[in-house]
């Protein structure tokens, strides 16, 4: 369909429209999903043309799908990335993409905290074959500039940091990776697209768990990569083809489609779902810490303002009352439900030493900042009163 407005498109357009044609073929408003393991070839000829990559075409779904394709698409230019690769999970995203950057007898420089299978796959996986692996604090950029050396390959972060809410600044961290001809990749899960783009404050690569935000209905387990189109070509030649596998199915690829289109309508609720549960929080006796960037005491609320479009829908905090108090909080909650993920329509509430974060040990977990009493909270899209009051009945029994 040829577009009679030259304008760019807005964010929620693109991920309305972006890529698909809906007047071709049969006319189908939605895009088909192509259920087929593998393609055919005219002739062996051009089979073989397709493997040498001399003919476009598809060969196996393990490298390329149309449903899939059309994902990579619009996720690409969500980020403002050259492309898109959409994996089986976001680990698949994330041990695809480092599985082909890194070789034994590099170093990888991540973040003191990290998602728990993040920091397994790290200090238990990429470690076991020879690469070296190093934490510091990069909400002190100074740190990254005195670590960084000659066999440093990648700088590794979340923003906001999971589950304890620390935030990086992106632009700070790309400017001492690019001194040293590192690339920085930055897991932007709990942001998405809409509230924060790592590719134009200076990363080289996004990664994505989509069975959060961007699915957004937790019915499903995705992952995306975003950055350079020749370096994404690698990841899926060799990473994603040969050493993971991790390949989105078909069905799966249709299902974040359609989450994408009303990803930036949730994200603003998710944002004012929080910062009300946050802000009653903060203001209860109970209550220690709330970690919330949209709060006004919050420490880092300056970056906050300055790389994210909304605080976002993900809190932590911690009870006066320790772990054990975090317990009954927990237990006496009615509707918030008690389950790990995040980015769903329901708002979920888990424990972070006992359940996502449980493969640091109680040492590691203490020198990389997670709290054994720390609450994690993603807001849902209820009625934020609803929520208020199973908060408040929540806090009287804890
Ligand atoms: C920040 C972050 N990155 C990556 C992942 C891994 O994603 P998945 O569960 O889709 O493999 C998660 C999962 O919770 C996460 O929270």
């Amino acid at each position: 369909m040829s577009d009679p407005v030259s304008r760019p498109r807005g964010f929620s357009t693109r991920a309305i429209h972006h890529a698909y044609d809906p007047y071709a073929g049969p006319g189908a408003l939605n895009p088909p999903v192509y259920l087929s393991a593998t393609y055919t070839f005219p002739t062996v000829e051009d089979g073989a043309a397709r493997f040498a990559g001399e003919q476009a075409g598809y060969v196996y779904s393990r490298v390329g799908n149309p449903t899939t394709d059309l994902l990579e698409q619009r996720i690409a230019s969500l980020e403002g990335g050259e492309a898109a690769l959409v994996t089986a999970s976001g680990m698949g995203a994330i041990t695809s993409l480092l599985w082909t950057l890194l070789q034994p007898g590099d170093e990888i420089i991540a973040d003191k905290t990290l998602y728990g299978c993040t920091f397994g796959f790290l200090n238990h996986g990429l470690a076991r074959f020879g690469v070296r692996v190093t934490h510091v604090d990069m909400t002190d950029p100074a740190q990254l500039a005195q670590a960084i050396g000659p066999r440093t390959r990648v700088v590794y972060f979340e923003t906001p940091a999971n589950p304890n809410m620390r935030l990086v600044d992106i632009a700070a961290i790309a400017a001492v990776a690019r001194r040293h001809d590192a690339r920085v990749v930055a897991d932007n899960t709990y942001c998405t697209p809409y509230l924060q783009r790592p590719l134009e404050l200076g990363a080289d690569f996004v990664v994505h768990s989509a069975t959060k935000y961007l699915g957004g209905h937790g019915d499903l387990v995705a992952g995306a990569v975003v950055g350079p189109k020749a370096a994404l070509d690698e990841v899926r030649f060799a990473g994603l083809k040969d050493m993971t596998g991790a390949v989105m199915s078909a069905q799966d690829a249709f299902l974040v489609l359609r989450g994408l289109k009303t990803l930036a309508l949730r994200m603003h609720r998710h944002s004012e779902n929080a910062q009300g549960i946050a802000e009653r929080l903060a203001a209860h006796d109970k209550v220690a810490v709330v970690h919330y960037p949209g709060l006004a005491d919050c420490p880092q609320r300056d970056l906050a303002r300055r790389q994210m479009k909304l605080p976002g829908g993900m809190l932590a905090f911690e009870l006066r009352g320790g772990i054990e108090a975090g317990r009954r909080f927990m237990n006496a909650l009615g509707l918030v439900t008690r389950a790990v993920s995040l980015g769903d329509a329901e708002t979920l509430a888990q424990h972070p030493a006992s359940m996502t974060h449980s493969f640091y040990t109680p040492e590691e977990r203490r020198a990389h900042m997670i709290s054994e009493g720390l609450v994690r909270l993603s807001a849902g899209l209820e009625d934020l009163d609803d929520l208020l009051d199973d908060v408040d009945q929540a806090l009287a029994a804890a």
